[in-house]
């Protein structure tokens, strides 16, 4: 053992023994140990290769789902979820905390554990992640200790969080044998680097560490600057950290722009290396995609097939595995939906990203790149313990291969990929292999974007692979399974004692003087090689291009691989009763390899027979609508806006009112304004803060000015503006009313505070000659509806739930030809019967989907059985389709659909067309139950 990772284990044991007693439930006395040296990480003082992707639960509200995404990953090589955990989204109120129904994250780090998915857990306090406020909770705008400093009033709200959230993370510890959490982060990205966020740091470890976490823990570095690099680590600042980890989102983020070229060991290998010589490579956030914002190019269905699609995927994470990164968290995995007031002012409701396995939980073909990488890396032990190899000239310069060597086994591994790595040229080219099995010159191609990961020299189960130009997915004892792209040669040469007999589709010689099998084939479809004598055991070699319906699991009897269905989600095995779960998408036949005695298989509870059904189709039904226009609110009860000093960054001038939303309890959502005034002005003029795209209108003595969007359209788009409107001429007392929608605060990206740039009305050309009353959402930071939870809390009246008494609203036209100026509400109810033991993931469409923006200018927030699932912008865009999760939506039952359309009343600016999409149905899925929450009650929400 080195000295280090004697260290690390003597930490964690210390540790470990201080919170045991309290923590770990009678009866489980296994403990086991997270380690690492310079190579990769230990579970009980096994390397292990961590591939994780990282996932948002607080993205999506519904339980149920989760399982659905975790069982997904695990299906697609994934050994490890990363999970930020979002401080504002379980915090309405200082002091107050919610970890039930959708923010039961206790449940979620069970449901992983259940899968055996390590956990990375990631609480802040402050994540980014393009979440209103970076996560920070509303109430934090009012605190005025600068945050992510040592200011005493910041830190003992940070407190607050961290004991909450590591009391629930702590029991859920790897080290505690109780659960999968091996690793922490602390803080994220924070480059603001002086002695006080020295101090900040440093109380952050210890609280983590009183906390009793006891799992090696870590900073996110943005941009590889070697920031808070762990004791021995070389980097430009220390930290109390265990790990040094760095984020790198290099690929393209846009459909438009080109791959960058993939830096190669002289930029990540070696940064990590030098910065943080004794720990691991460890990227705590690769890129999986890219976010898009308010009236962005719509941009992530491109990005997932090409940008940031399977080959870019090859080509960088490939590039880091040649690096020796051996932690690699893929973020997003599922990026999910920004629902409700959690978006930042960068990005609207879809937070897609591109990923892996898409907003609407369909399984992207990058997925199937993800598979292969992730069996792989867990398939060959090698991988975890990697020294650079000599170097390699491969016979084309438009090619280069990346080599590497495991000192203990003497595996090679060769990363070979286009020079420069963005282009995407048809390259064909031979390199030199030298191993202790002889020297070899295979041929290998490169077709457009990709890269290949080849293995050599490798003792494999009781075989020994000389060389393969097919790619390793994975192996056990008898079964190996390897592929290529569609009609490229392949070569793989075993080596025997003697000559083995061989069947199969492919061309094979033997050499007795070196002892070598080589076999010749071209990769399409599944080719099934039989390899037996030759003084080795008997190998099922299987040679294919496509792996996308193949599943492989570890079951009590060993490891089973499967093909046929469009997801394996368990396996299991009792006796010769292979038990699998999974879904179709079309009518599949299974094929087995693995443990020898199965006999007898269950499909999804069904004992199959030779052919699992496809799914049924779904109907979706029309949409029948009323409306309603409420009037302009009235301010009784609401607060006087008399405060005078604020903590906003955006301070109104001296002796006026501060009107700042926070300032009031209001911290997302729509805030109202009543202000009172004499006499004549030409005009008024408002400063507010609106977030990307927010929006301002208002009225005077009920007659409407206009309204005022901030401008987007732009990667940094604006999020405060000024609107100045003609005032009515009359002389006397007027009433002046002002809506202010607040699409998300800013992130605290810098550091800079700039989370408290102020929201709603921040002065107005009225100064301090008007007296003002504010309202936003009911109740502020006392939730009325604390079941949906802050991040619905937007609203003043309850049109949005169901139950509404709605009975007097008029039946409505939509499309409509425009709306009232302000807001209009429309409310459907309707029922669906998705088939039972169906997955059908349903969408809302309004608008033209082939458009990015319509040339109607109003906006639609929907609200799906209460829940507002997201708001559409017609005329900034570019989103028109919005994923509605089951568990929120009742597949199989009634459900309310509320729109509130604002618009300022000009021609054409009504709701377009409203429609019900299927946007991915399958036979099977997950048990979703319903996530169950209040309906409209008078006595909480009154009648408007
Ligand atoms: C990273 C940050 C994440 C997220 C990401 C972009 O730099 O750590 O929280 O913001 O960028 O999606």
């Amino acid at each position: 053992m080195t000295l280090v990772r004697r260290a690390a284990l003597v930490t964690v044991l210390v540790v470990l023994a201080a919170v045991l007693t309290a923590d770990v439930p009678r009866g489980v006395t296994e403990k086991h140990t997270v380690t690492y040296d310079r190579y990769s990480l230990m579970l009980d003082g096994k390397r292990t290769y961590i591939w994780s992707g990282e996932f948002a639960y607080w993205r999506l509200p519904s339980p149920g789902l989760w399982r659905d995404v975790l069982q997904k990953m695990t299906a697609n090589g994934y050994n490890t979820v990363s999970i930020y955990f979002n401080w504002a989204y379980h915090s309405p109120k200082k002091g107050v905390y919610d970890f039930s129904g959708i923010r039961d994250v206790d449940l979620l780090l069970e449901m992983a554990e259940e899968m055996g998915l390590y956990v990375i857990a990631r609480p802040g306090p402050y994540i980014n992640a393009e979440t209103s406020s970076g996560g920070f909770p509303g109430w934090l705008n009012n605190d005025p200790g600068k945050a992510r400093s040592d200011a005493p009033s910041y830190l003992a709200a940070a407190d607050e969080w961290m004991t909450r959230i590591d009391a629930v993370i702590r029991r859920h510890q790897y080290t505690n044998g109780t659960g999968t959490v091996i690793l922490q982060q602390i803080e994220n990205e924070l480059f603001a680097t002086g002695p006080s966020q020295q101090r900040y740091m440093k109380r952050l470890a210890s609280r983590v560490r009183a906390d009793g976490i006891t799992v090696p823990i870590f900073h996110n570095d943005v941009a590889r600057n070697g920031y808070w690099v762990p004791p021995g680590g070389a980097g430009p600042l220390k930290g109390p950290v265990d790990l040094y980890a760095f984020d790198a989102y290099v690929g393209p983020q846009r459909c438009d722009e080109k791959a960058k070229d993939a830096p190669d060991f002289g930029i990540w290998g070696d940064v990590g290396a030098k910065a943080s010589p004794n720990t691991p490579g460890f990227t705590a956030e690769f890129g999986g995609g890219w976010f898009d914002y308010w009236g962005g190019p719509d941009a992530y269905e491109c990005l997932a097939a090409e940008g940031a699609g399977p080959g870019y995927e090859r080509v960088f994470y490939g590039t880091n595995i040649a690096n020796g990164l051996s932690i690699q968290n893929f973020y997003m995995t599922f990026g999910g939906t920004s629902w409700g007031w959690l978006p930042s002012p960068i990005v609207y409701t879809s937070y897609d990203y591109g990923a892996a396995i898409s907003e609407a939980r369909q399984l992207r073909p990058k997925t199937t790149v993800m598979k292969q990488l992730g069996l792989f890396v867990q398939s060959f032990s090698p991988i975890t313990k990697l020294t650079r190899g000599s170097a390699v000239t491969p016979s084309s310069s438009k090619v280069k291969v990346y080599h590497d060597v495991n000192p203990d086994s003497g595996a090679h591994l060769f990363v070979a990929m286009h020079n420069p790595s963005r282009a995407t040229t048809d390259d064909s080219f031979t390199f030199p292999i030298e191993t202790r099995d002889g020297a070899y010159e295979p041929a290998v191609r490169l077709d457009g974007q990709d890269a290949k990961l080849l293995v050599a020299d490798y003792d494999m189960d009781g075989q020994h692979l000389v060389y393969s130009t097919s790619e390793m997915v994975t192996h056990f004892a008898g079964t190996a399974l390897f592929t290529g792209r569609k009609g490229e040669s392949g070569e793989t040469v075993l080596r025997y004692a003697s000559a083995p007999t061989v069947s199969g589709d492919v061309a094979s010689s033997y050499d007795p003087a070196t002892g070598d099998l080589r076999l010749r084939y071209v990769h399409g479809g599944l080719r099934e090689v039989k390899i037996s004598g030759g003084g080795r055991p008997p190998l099922t070699l299987l040679l294919t291009d496509d792996i996308s319906d193949m599943w492989r699991y570890d079951t009590a009897a060993g490891p089973v691989l499967v093909s046929g269905p469009a997801l394996v989600r368990t396996a299991a095995m009792e006796g010769s009763l292979l038990t699998l779960t999974g879904d179709t998408d079309a009518p599949a036949s299974l094929r087995i390899w693995g443990p020898a005695q199965v006999s007898r298989v269950l499909w999804n509870g069904e004992p199959y027979a030779g052919k699992i059904a496809g799914p049924s189709a779904v109907t979706l039904p029309q949409l029948i609508w009323r409306s309603f226009v409420p009037p302009l609110p009235d301010d009784t009860g609401w607060q006087v806006a008399d405060h005078i000093t604020t903590t906003a960054t955006t301070k109104p001038p001296a002796g006026n009112p501060v009107l700042t939303a926070d300032d009031y309890g209001f911290h997302q959502g729509d805030i109202w304004y009543r202000g009172h005034y004499s006499g004549v002005r030409k005009s008024l003029t408002f400063r507010f803060g609106g977030g990307g795209a927010g929006l301002l209108q208002a009225w005077v003595d009920g007659v409407y000015l206009g309204q005022s969007v901030v401008p987007s359209g732009v990667p940094a788009p604006r999020r405060l503006a000024t609107a100045t409107f003609d005032a009515p001429a009359s002389a006397g007392e007027h009433v002046v009313t002002v809506m202010v929608r607040n699409n998300g605060h800013t992130q605290d990206m810098a550091a800079d505070e700039a989370h408290k740039e102020g929201r709603g009305l921040i002065s107005t050309s009225l100064g301090a000659a008007a007296t003002w009353k504010i309202q936003g959402n009911r109740g502020g930071e006392d939730l009325v509806d604390p079941v949906r939870g802050i991040m619905n809390a937007g609203s003043y009246d309850g049109y949005h739930l169901p139950g509404y008494p709605d009975s007097s609203w008029a039946t409505a036209a939509v499309p409509a030809a425009t709306a009232e100026p302000g807001t209009t509400w429309y409310r459907t109810t309707f029922e669906l019967s998705v088939p039972d033991g169906h997955d059908a993931s349903l969408g809302l469409t309004i608008g033209d989907p082939a458009t990015l923006r319509s040339t109607a200018n109003y906006r639609a927030l929907i609200y799906v059985n209460g829940w507002n699932m997201g708001q559409y912008t017609a005329n900034v865009g570019p989103q028109n389709t919005y994923t509605l999760p089951n568990g929120i939506l009742h597949p199989r039952g009634e459900n309310t659909l509320a729109i509130a359309v604002t618009s300022d009343g000009g021609p054409g600016n009504g709701l377009e067309k409203v429609a019900l999409t299927d946007l991915g149905t399958v036979r099977g899925g997950v048990d979703v139950p319903t996530v169950p929450a209040p309906a409209w009650n008078q006595a909480k929400w009154g009648l408007e």
